[in-house]
């Protein structure tokens, strides 16, 4: 085990965070990775929102550890997203690709835990502002699809 404040406030092992990827991080990916003790993530950005249920209730059966799901702002098409999500009795969220702003309350709200992606100091400035409870700071290298300014990781995360 490596104690930190994520692995404090999220119950898992190791700080590891897994990264959302649509279609391809649901239940095999999600599970292996909170089995082994960081937090998987399933992914919503695929948009195939009955496929992602049956995904999250596969994940019970594969893992009694902590998981999350991830939404991905810019690729939501269904406008009752954070019900859909409050409703699978998941705990912890991540958002990307948009304003922390449009989820984070109605999120916490619900009792959820809330880490946003960022991809510039700005940014990060704004989820703290939104509320969230944590950042996951990504730089250009990881795609940039989240911002056109490529920062690197090395550079952007201890401006954070
Ligand atoms: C195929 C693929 C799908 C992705 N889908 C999502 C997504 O749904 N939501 C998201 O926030 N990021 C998505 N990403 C970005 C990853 O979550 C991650 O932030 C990025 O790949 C950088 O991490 P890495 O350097 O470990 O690859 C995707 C990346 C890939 C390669």
């Amino acid at each position: 085990m490596i104690q930190t404040r994520i692995t404090d406030m999220l119950g898992i092992r190791y700080p590891i965070i897994q990264a959302p990827m649509g279609w391809i991080a649901r239940s095999a990916l999600a599970s292996a990775v909170s089995n082994a003790g960081g937090m998987g993530i399933i992914e919503t950005s695929s948009g195939d929102l009955p496929a992602v249920r049956e995904e999250i209730q596969k994940m019970r059966g594969l893992t009694d550890k902590p998981f999350g799901v991830n939404i991905a702002q810019a690729y939501v098409r269904d406008p009752d997203i954070v019900s859909f999500v409050v409703d699978q009795g998941v705990k912890f969220v991540t958002t990307s690709a948009g304003d922390p702003n449009r989820y984070c309350a109605a999120l916490k709200e619900a009792g959820l835990t809330v880490f946003h992606v960022v991809p510039s100091l700005a940014a990060a400035i704004k989820a703290i502002e939104a509320g969230v409870d944590g950042l996951v700071v990504e730089g250009g290298e990881g795609g940039g699809f989240k911002s056109s300014r490529e920062v690197s990781t090395m550079v952007l995360l201890p401006l954070v």
